[in-house]
């Protein structure tokens, strides 16, 4: 019966300690939000993000746009947001409407101020085995590694799911840690065969019961990203039920992987802080 990976405890002690530290500081540390998009699940993750960061002690801002938006509109508040000294994160949620393109937006972002680590200078840097702020899913589920003892170096991992979100920087990271990461999409051919020699299984496709427990080695240790709906429930890819019978450890959803990705944007955003007002 696998033990769980408890991602909201976890986060929780993230926040406590980041709540802690900016109240030693008497500037705030600030989030930018841009919302150019009206799905629901952006309008809840985003919600997610304001509640936590209040909570945690940060100055949040949105701003959410209506179908309407033009992209100098979105560059314009980029560029005036990159010179607001009082703003240390900003992020763009995506995905944004069809007509934005999401890489060319993010790229106006400064570096500096990319607490989502998307802009090409942050994952350049996380390719290079530099990084300065990690993208905020990759690096909660690292975070997890470390709280629970899991050592990465020479275990066989399989990564589901080739996003620039997910996928891509995790797989990045693993490598850097001495890893040996095989990199997944939703046409390799023999994931079983594959799913069946690893030792971790990372899946990020938001398709439900994509890892069943006939893919599973006994003792193999299971991160489910994906998050897909099922009436009101929330699922993940992972075919949970039967899956922690094999699995040595497991993060449920919610409340795995879902937490640590609010807590380790809200450590970014407070790295860019100290960064920024030269506290470090
Ligand atoms: N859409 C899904 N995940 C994320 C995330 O971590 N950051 C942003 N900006 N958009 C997302």
């Amino acid at each position: 019966m696998a033990m769980i990976l408890d991602g909201k405890k976890t986060a929780q002690k993230i926040l406590d300690n980041l709540k802690q530290n900016i109240s030693k500081y008497d500037k705030k540390p600030s989030l930018a939000v841009i919302l150019a998009n009206d799905s629901e699940a952006s309008k809840i993750y985003v919600a997610n993000k304001e509640k936590t960061a209040k909570e945690t002690g940060f100055n949040f801002k949105m701003y959410q746009f209506d179908k309407s938006v033009t992209k100098e509109q979105l560059k314009n508040l980029i560029l005036e947001l990159n010179l607001d000294n009082s703003v240390h994160g900003i992020i763009v949620q995506l995905p944004l409407f069809n007509h934005l393109d999401g890489k060319e937006i993010i790229g106006l972002i400064d570096p500096k101020k990319d607490v989502d680590g998307f802009h090409p200078y942050n994952m350049g840097k996380l390719a290079q085995g530099n990084p300065s702020l990690i993208c905020a899913t990759p690096k909660g589920i690292m975070t997890l590694f470390k709280e629970y003892n899991i050592l990465l170096q020479g275990k066989n991992v399989l990564v589901i799911g080739r996003s620039n979100i997910v996928g891509k920087p995790v797989s990045l990271l693993l490598i850097n840690e001495g890893a040996t990461v095989f990199c997944a999409n939703s046409k390799t051919k023999n994931l079983k065969q594959i799913a069946l020699n690893s030792d971790i299984i990372i899946s990020a496709t938001g398709h439900k019961n994509l890892v069943t427990k006939d893919m599973v080695k006994e003792g193999a240790i299971i991160i489910d990203v994906g998050i897909s709906r099922e009436g009101n429930r929330i699922r993940g890819d992972v075919d949970f039920e039967n899956v922690k019978d094999i699995a040595g450890w497991i993060t449920p959803v919610p409340k795995g992987v879902g937490p640590m990705t609010i807590a380790s944007l809200m450590e970014n955003t407070f790295e860019a802080f100290l960064t920024l007002e030269g506290l470090k």
